[in-house]
């Protein structure tokens, strides 16, 4: 039997309302910070990702979906949203028209990864690009914005770990000390990041590999970024940490964190949560000044952005089966409830989420559907209400009932909205 391919998994009720509800309000909550959303389309020329997201990096080498057009063309699914935005910041003159571009994005993105609980093949992310800024206000402005959002979604156990990766100058020095550390000690690292370290050693830091991880733990002489940075770097950074702190943000500075995407230079973040298992990052971004000349554009503009897991964040936010799309399942008892039932259902949608217990004919089975899917409210219409013109309302949680008029469904949507915001 056919089936939908490994890693790319239908979304099916209530995730399905949900994710769009998160898309929906994460475009919202970044309009607040001054961004605008671009919908870029979902392929792209595979070359805007070797050139922008790095040809050194596992997401161009390994996971990226590439695939020949009928004309020829060599195009990528796209594996983020970073490149494309800058992209159509250029195609479209957007930093001419304005000294700055505030971009918001939602939507899927595709990698070709091993899947697992929190990651996929396809997958969908929020994000941000903030370009034509340096100033590390800008850093610490789009940091407020991703634990802003988490907090609107009520995510509250997350640590947001933060690190300086400097400039270029700082980089290659970094590097040097780093590759002449870690060479004596090659065997200590897992195969894969001997790998790794072939083609860019800073990975071998944020290695996941238990191997790894345990021989950099034990290691208290490795060298460290931070005391590599440049004058210049190191003042962006102090401005970056002063903000945080005006703003109450915790956060943690992490000399490990180095991300795996090419671009990033100076501020890199990610925001993680212990409710997300093995992939635990919900969101990460960071500062990239140079993207645009390696993807071949004439000129460079300061940028730094972000971009959230919208699988991860729905696994972080609320526990697994908690929610039922609906609050309330209207069931008739009997052919002449129908009716009224249909119309009353028709009425309420206006302020609430309702349905009709379709196709189940018996009471008992109506009732225990709206269990199994947590549905808080159910109204119940036989005979003898209709006889008196009302409704039972059950709240699903307490077992209380009390019969409410029909003919008022204003009341009846008022009361119903109360209960839902006590709980
Ligand atoms: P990234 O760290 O590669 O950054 O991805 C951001 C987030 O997307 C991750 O923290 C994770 O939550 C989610 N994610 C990544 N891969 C998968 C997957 N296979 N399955 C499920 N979720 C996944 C970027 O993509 C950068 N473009 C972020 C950025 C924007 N930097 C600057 N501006």
């Amino acid at each position: 039997m056919i089936q939908s391919p490994r890693g790319a998994d239908d979304i099916l009720p209530p995730e399905s309302a949900r994710l769009r509800a998160l898309e929906q309000r994460f475009i919202e909550t970044a309009s607040r910070f001054g961004y605008r959303e671009i919908r870029t389309p979902i392929f792209e020329e595979a070359a805007l990702f070797e050139k922008g997201t790095g040809e050194t990096t596992d997401l161009v080498t390994k996971e990226m979906y590439v695939f020949s057009d009928r004309g020829g063309r060599t195009l990528a699914l796209r594996p983020e949203g970073t490149p494309p935005i800058v992209r159509a910041a250029v195609q479209h003159h957007l930093l001419k028209q304005n000294p700055y571009l505030k971009a918001s994005y939602a939507g899927p993105m595709f990698r070709y990864e091993r899947p697992q609980r929190g990651r996929g093949r396809q997958f969908h992310q929020a994000g941000v690009e903030f370009i034509g800024v340096s100033d590390p206000l800008a850093d610490a402005e789009v940091i407020h914005l991703l634990v802003s959002f988490l907090s609107e979604c009520g995510v509250s156990d997350y640590r947001v770990l933060l690190n300086n990766l400097g400039c270029t100058g700082d980089r290659a020095t970094y590097r040097a000390a780093l590759t002449a550390f870690l060479i004596p000690h090659i065997q200590h690292l897992s195969r894969v990041d001997q790998e790794r370290f072939s083609r860019n050693p800073f990975r071998v830091l944020d290695s996941k590999e238990p191997e790894t991880q345990r021989f950099l733990a034990e290691r208290t002489d490795l060298p460290c970024i931070a005391d590599h940075l440049c004058a210049s770097c190191r003042e962006h950074n102090a401005g970056v940490l002063t903000a945080l702190g005006s703003l109450c943000i915790p956060y943690e500075e992490t000399p490990t964190l180095v991300r795996g995407l090419d671009y990033y230079e100076r501020t890199v973040f990610e925001v993680v949560s212990s409710r997300l298992g093995a992939q635990d990052a919900i969101g990460g971004g960071g500062r990239y000044d140079h993207i645009f000349t390696s993807i071949g554009f004439k000129e460079d503009y300061p940028a730094v952005g972000f971009a959230i897991g919208l699988e991860r964040l729905l696994l972080a936010s609320v526990p697994a089966g908690s929610e039922s799309g609906l609050h309330f399942l209207v069931i008739p008892i009997g052919e002449s409830a129908r009716g009224p039932a249909f119309r009353l259902v028709a009425r309420l949608r206006q302020s609430l989420a309702v349905d009709l217990a379709w196709g189940i004919s018996s009471l008992r089975a109506a009732l225990r559907s709206a269990d199994r899917q947590k549905t808080p409210f159910v109204g119940i219409i036989g005979d003898e209400e209709l006889r008196e013109n009302v409704l039972i309302l059950r709240n699903m949680k307490t077992g209380e009932q009390m019969r409410l008029s029909l003919d008022d469904p204003a009341s009846l949507s008022l009361l119903i909205q109360n209960e839902l915001q006590k709980n």
